[in-house]
């Protein structure tokens, strides 16, 4: 089936044709098929009037935490009291987690991915972590690729209470049984360097063990403070180092190092750094200076970190929101980053982008053009997500319920 979305008031495609007026797009199935002027349109099986709405690529959410149980809210609560925020709250969603069922599991994940989804989240990254054990992070990561195909292990969040002091030896079954286990629901695996998680030689060990097994590399770095995340992340050619909130002149040099010339006019880092502003947010913390890495010349995604401690949103058009006011970057910049750099960061380049090939996700806002994100914030302005060519949000029962037309 075709679809013609036509009368587009702005098209933010990230690619060479950024149309500002009376644009439109075919979708043929599950791939873009054409893109240009409503004039010269070919016709389509069906068609969507957006009526001068501006138009952009589904949301890319490359890091997330779905796989958990319960929620620590009376914790966010304490840290608005005053209480800073250590991480050390993981274990009381370990203990959570591992109590669930996997029907619970799912039902949990499966409602947040559908609750990103109604806020334009085409694609998201979704890692495990709160299982810690072989069984538990195994499970969360085949639970997992029930909704996504970017799914990541991440065995390695913190020590597990019952290996407390033994550190070196949960490592060695992060590397041997558990890594077994987990590899082949996984695509990605990840460890959170930072003091009172993993140190760098562990760190480097186990992103080791998991490219041995056919894993790409993500890490979680210098969140809560300075480290060898960010750095250790270039040196392994990791896909994506995210939070980077705590970064030395050192660190900007070496992801600025990375970044080689590429048909795109804004060249691009193999290391993107991931920039999570709903965590600096919901922890009361600085956020990182994304402006400094603009400037280095460093490829940026923003995400959610959606997780019960640290950032318990799903909402990118927030993390926009938070990205412009907070973080100084342009509403034109945040949204790249919320759209391509999120699949660069996942090195995809089959997403995130609005261009002939490409896979068939795209957002219709209830807005004239891309600046409304950051310009009405808490809003919900995304109109119509199609993900895969289908329109996946509103859905039959909410257009007949709010009467929206197609
Ligand atoms: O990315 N930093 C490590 N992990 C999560 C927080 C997890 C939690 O507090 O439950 C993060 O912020
Ligand atoms: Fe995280």
């Amino acid at each position: 089936m075709s679809l013609l979305i036509t009368n587009i008031g702005e098209l933010f495609t990230n690619g060479t044709r950024h149309l500002t007026r009376d644009a439109a797009v075919v979708l043929d199935g599950e791939r873009i098929a054409w893109v240009g002027a409503a004039t010269e349109a070919p016709d389509a099986d069906e068609r969507i009037d957006a009526g001068g709405a501006a138009v952009l690529p589904g949301f890319v959410d490359s890091h997330a935490h779905l796989m958990f149980a319960g929620d620590r809210a009376p914790e966010f609560a304490a840290r608005m009291a005053g209480e800073p925020y250590t991480g050390g709250g993981i274990r009381t969603t370990v203990g959570a987690t591992r109590s669930a069922s996997d029907q619970e599991l799912r039902d949990n994940a499966g409602r947040l991915v559908r609750e990103a989804l109604r806020q334009g989240t085409t694609t998201i990254e979704i890692k495990s972590g709160y299982g810690l054990n072989v069984t538990d992070e195994a499970r969360s990561l085949r639970i997992a690729s029930e909704f996504t195909s970017e799914t990541t292990f991440l065995g390695a969040h913190v020590v597990p209470a019952e290996y407390q002091g033994r550190a070196d030896e949960y490592v060695g079954l992060i590397c041997g049984p558990m890594l077994a286990a987990a590899a082949p629901y996984a695509k990605w695996v990840d460890v959170f360097v930072e003091r009172g998680a993993f140190d760098e030689d562990q760190a480097r060990n186990i992103l080791e063990c998991g490219k041995a097994m056919g894993l790409g590399l993500r890490l979680h770095g210098n969140q809560l403070g300075p480290g060898p995340g960010v750095q250790l992340a270039v040196e392994m050619d990791a896909a994506s180092v995210d939070h980077c909130t705590h970064l030395s002149d050192a660190d900007v040099d070496a992801l600025a190092s990375v970044t080689v010339a590429c048909m795109c006019h804004e060249g691009w880092s193999r290391t993107v750094a991931t920039l999570l502003p709903g965590a600096e947010f919901s922890t009361r913390s600085p956020y990182p200076d994304a402006r400094r890495l603009l400037d280095a010349g460093v490829s940026l995604a923003l995400a959610t970190d959606c997780n019960p401690g640290s950032s318990y949103t799903s909402s990118m058009a927030f993390c926009i929101a938070l990205a412009v006011r907070e973080m100084r970057m342009t509403p034109a910049e945040a949204v790249r980053a919320a759209t391509a750099g999120g699949a660069q960061s996942l090195r995809r380049d089959d997403i995130g982008v609005i261009q002939v090939g490409a896979r068939a996700d795209l957002l219709i806002l209830d807005a004239p053009s891309h600046l409304h994100l950051a310009y009405r914030p808490g809003v919900p302005l995304i109109r119509t997500v199609i993900s895969g060519g289908r329109v996946a949000f509103p859905t039959a029962i909410n257009r007949m319920h709010d009467g929206v037309p197609l």
